[in-house]
């Protein structure tokens, strides 16, 4: 369900701490990121988060209507974080103002017999709840998808198929943009290096030419590795040995990549990358994962393999300089096998981002 920012939302303000320059920040304003996984809100308790330097609160109404407002009380500016849900109403903690889930302030405790103000409104933004996450745009005017591709929200199938389970842990805290930490999800050079803890093949390290596809959303790419799981990373959703994945990445711009790695006998793992732009240099990483076998094992065990990996790419994507994602593609060093992040550096160019892409 999607939930349109209130009428009397004024068109953003750049948030007071803005790291990023102003037309880079306009531009990202202008798409859905994750904020939260669904159950997330499900406690019953606000959950707050920045997003784009901008500094949000979202909870779910008893309608299971999912609100999302700027984590200010517009009284004396506290952080409604601060305070706490009732029902459907937000309190804040320092003079008790209440706001409806339409975000406007349905009590003023010291003033009991007045009429509450019709202006006294939170700040809600545009949200959607799909894929068991709630998505949010900054801006009143989201990018359309006809203007330029990836305005939209990704399209995975997988998450509305009951023959799927979706897992997921706390989304990570990268010093990072999002930019170098989707290009490493979509890297597939160095899967035999940092990750010969886990699956890579130290013995296979070339990379065949493969095909990059232009999509309606992005690009996909399908790609073959041999793989291998040491003997320490073996669990009992890893084979152990050497075995053949395919690999098809659809990425949807600018930020969200789902890869499928279906072993060709029905059994089908997809992991879900989508990094959210926090502030210039730190990103909050939702990555889960939803498979359509193996339902015994237990969830923890898949995600702990997930994290095994996960942390073998952090130190260096953490480590790269400079920190931006160069679109300018003389800055850096491209060799064959690199064509699906020149591709997607390509693509950032042309939806409108900097020339240093900051998120
Ligand atoms: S600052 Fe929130 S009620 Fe006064
Ligand atoms: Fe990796």
């Amino acid at each position: 369900m999607s939930h349109p920012p209130a009428p009397s939302a004024p068109s953003p303000a750049l948030p007071r701490a803005c790291s990023f320059p102003e037309t880079e920040w306009r531009a990202l304003a202008r798409h859905w990121y994750p904020f939260a996984y669904s159950d997330e809100l499900d406690a019953g308790k606000p959950v707050a988060r920045t997003l784009l330097d901008e500094p949000l609160i979202a909870y779910r109404s008893s309608a299971r209507r999912v609100v999302v407002a700027r984590d200010l009380c517009i009284h004396r500016g506290v952080p409604l974080h601060l305070g706490w849900q009732e029902g459907d109403e937000l309190v804040c903690a320092y003079h008790g103002f209440r706001y409806g889930a339409d975000g406007r302030c349905t009590a003023i405790p010291a003033q009991p017999d007045l009429p509450v103000p019709k202006k006294l409104c939170l700040s809600t933004v545009a949200s959607i709840e799909r894929h068991g996450l709630v998505w949010v745009c900054l801006a009143p005017d989201p990018a359309s998808p006809s203007a330029a591709p990836g305005a939209s929200l990704p399209d995975w199938p997988e998450l509305a198929d009951p023959a799927y389970r979706m897992m997921h842990a706390e989304p990570q805290d990268w010093e990072c943009t999002p930019g170098r930490q989707l290009e490493n999800f979509i890297d597939v050079a160095h899967f035999s290096w940092i990750h010969a803890g886990t699956f890579g093949n130290r013995e296979r390290p070339e990379v065949p030419p493969y095909e990059v596809q232009r999509t309606a959303g992005g690009f996909r790419v399908d790609y073959r590795y041999l793989a291998s799981n040491p003997e320490s990373a073996k669990t009992a959703s890893t084979a152990g040995g050497v075995i053949q994945r395919r690999m098809i990445y659809d990425l949807h711009l600018p930020l969200a990549c789902r890869l499928v790695i279906d072993y060709g006998d029905g059994r089908r793992h997809c992991v879900f990358d989508a990094p959210t732009p926090v502030s210039r240099r730190k990103t909050r990483v939702f990555h889960f994962v939803a498979r359509n076998f193996d339902p015994h094992i237990p969830a923890e065990e898949v995600l702990a393999f997930e994290r095994k990996v996960l942390a073998e790419d952090k130190p260096i994507v953490e480590s790269q300089r400079p920190e931006d994602l160069p679109l300018d593609l003389s800055e850096e060093f491209h060799i064959r096998c690199d064509r699906f992040s020149a591709a997607y550096r390509d693509a950032l160019r042309e939806l409108g981002f900097g020339r240093d892409f900051s998120a």
